[in-house]
């Protein structure tokens, strides 16, 4: 089949009749590829983050195979290849310290390499968001598909999803849990490959890519171990090779309109906030920016709508069987501009679909599971270029909170003393970890959601306020303060906090203040930052062109904008 008039990306590496023609096609012809198809028809790489250390993708080597059949029987040839792959509970000192380097890695193999078109496969929190800053900087045609929920455990007698792990963690911590308690809690845990089971990061940037049009409309929250996935990752293949025959990039469809409509759902779904660093990273790479007015503007006309865990009660196969993100379109179709574009090419308009009267998770406008301000993006003497707070996560009781700030100096220091029976503190203090953003972590580790001291589980408190410039799960709850900017290591006010200040969090007024007067906090001397350690390799390259949360924490010179 001939395909005329597509750009091939491969050139005279695939095409040509030279030298290098040769020994590419010939080379390829001896790994079992049939190369005299090659120069006719689109080559589409499948960029796979497979890997033992990361079970999260553990479904992806099977899902490889569908995608390459789809792209057989859609006309194109399939070359799969590995990207390095991040799994949460696998990376030091922290995934996302290296989200920008799986970035890099999937930005210069799609570049690089003789392919048209790419199909992304990622999931666990970093994978995909890494995957789409790449595919985004690359620019040639791509689609990617998630690799779906892991199945419910079960505990004590009840379906178990990821976010009911916490309170277990801090059962444990007050010797509530024994020891044969935790060993069945471990095998427990072991259900199955596929990301979190609950609107944290990495479901959460599934549904944006969806949003996006990065993947097909319905693929986010299918689980990892459903029969339909076969399916939809054909489809994906033979998208793949429309996308090529249509010439159509990220840079295209990913627009203004795109990156709203994504964060309104991430609003509507009461989503991670680690999905709005991202967004945001994603933004920069197209010279696009999402500004703390823009985010105010879009959580406050959005209400909460999807009563999914671990902002609402039920769980994602509740939200697919009311129709997943397409029915969220269609339910938010008088907030989102259905003219972008979804992953199968057409305008979101065509595969939104009304919400079914039997719904059960998903909510309409009219009725929603929760008001507008999912997410608050918070300013003030504190967090002058803003902090983020899932308010649909936190403790209405302590929106409006003023209290005596307990200070942690890095994650050692918190780990150290929080159960110290010596430490001053109260249900109404502040806990406060500074130390912990891109520069400090490094890499923003999710220790924000900072536990809150055993002496006061025991007396029954179960949420404090929590400020730091670390990140938290996006399975996790509480009133938490996170992304705080500039973080304390790029001499933010944090660092200044001293143990008794009084901190005043207002979510309704979107402020975080340090109550402290401005000429003392003159006088108080600013920490060092980690630009003076010593750094070689990576961190050498990370610490030097690291951006704050505000700005996705991409790298500068990886931006839109940079010249
Ligand atoms: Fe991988 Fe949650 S740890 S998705």
């Amino acid at each position: 089949m001939s395909q005329e008039g597509i750009q091939r990306a491969g050139g005279e590496l695939m095409t040509g009749d030279g030298a290098d023609a040769l020994i590419t096609r010939g080379l390829l012809r001896g790994a079992g590829v049939p190369s005299e198809l090659i120069g006719d028809r689109p080559v589409i790489g499948i960029a796979n983050t497979w890997s033992e250390l990361n079970p999260c993708n553990g479904g992806l080597r099977d899902i490889a195979a569908h995608v390459k059949r789809g792209v057989i029987a859609a006309g194109g040839i399939p070359l799969e290849f590995p990207t390095i792959s991040l799994g949460e509970a696998f990376t030091r000192p922290s995934s996302m310290y290296l989200r920008n380097l799986l970035a890099m890695d999937t930005e210069e193999m799609i570049s690089s390499s003789p392919i048209d078109g790419v199909v992304l496969l990622g999931g666990c929190d970093k994978t995909l968001p890494a995957q789409i800053m790449g595919a985004v900087s690359a620019d040639k045609p791509a689609i990617g598909l998630a690799a779906g929920p892991r199945p419910l455990s079960r505990w004590a007698g009840a379906d178990m999803s990821i976010d009911d792990l916490w309170p277990l963690l801090d059962k444990r911590r007050t010797g509530e849990l024994n020891d044969t308690s935790w060993a069945e809690l471990e095998a427990c845990l072991s259900c199955g490959v596929g990301t979190c089971n609950v609107m944290g990061t990495a479901i959460t940037m599934a549904v944006v890519a969806e949003v996006l049009g990065m993947s097909l409309p319905g693929s986010a929250l299918l689980p990892a171990d459903s029969p339909a996935r076969a399916t939809i990752a054909e489809a994906t293949g033979a998208h793949a090779v429309a996308h090529v025959e249509s010439g159509i990039t990220p840079t295209q469809f990913i627009t203004t309109a795109a990156l709203e409509n994504a964060f309104r759902v991430i609003c509507a779904v009461g989503g991670s906030t680690n999905a709005v660093l991202h967004l945001q990273a994603i933004a920069g790479r197209l010279g696009l920016g999402i500004d703390i007015e823009d985010m105010r503007r879009l959580s406050a006309e959005t209400p909460f709508l999807a009563d999914v865990k671990p902002s609402g009660r039920m769980f994602l196969h509740d939200l697919q069987a009311d129709g997943g993100v397409p029915a969220l379109m269609g339910v938010m179709a008088p907030l989102q501009d259905l003219s972008a574009l979804a992953g199968n090419g057409r305008p979101w308009r065509h595969s939104a679909r009304p919400m079914s009267e039997s719904s059960n998770c998903l909510t309409s406008l009219d009725d929603p599971k929760g008001a507008p301000g999912t997410l608050a993006v918070l300013t003030g003497s504190l967090a002058p270029r803003g902090a983020l707070l899932k308010a649909s996560a936190a403790t209405p009781g302590l929106y409006r909170h003023v209290g005596p700030a307990v200070v942690f100096d890095g994650v050692e220091d918190l780990r150290a003393r929080i159960d110290d029976p010596d430490l001053l503190i109260e249900a109404d203090s502040v806990l406060v970890l500074r130390g912990a953003g891109p520069l400090g972590g490094p890499g923003m580790p999710e220790v924000g959601h900072l536990p809150i001291p055993t002496r006061l589980l025991d007396k029954g408190v179960t949420d404090m306020v929590r400020i730091s410039d670390a990140r938290m799960s996006g399975t996790a709850t509480g009133t938490v303060v996170l992304h705080v900017s500039p973080e304390s290591e790029a001499g933010g006010p944090l660092a200044l906090v001293r143990d008794g200040d009084l901190i005043a969090l207002d979510v309704d007024g979107l402020r975080l203040d340090l109550l402290v007067d401005e000429r003392e906090l003159r006088q108080r001397s600013r920490r060092p930052t980690s630009l003076r350690k010593k750094a070689r390799g990576y961190d050498h390259l990370y610490r030097h062109h690291v951006l704050q949360a505000d700005q996705g924490c991409d790298f500068d010179f990886l931006r839109g904008d940079h010249d």
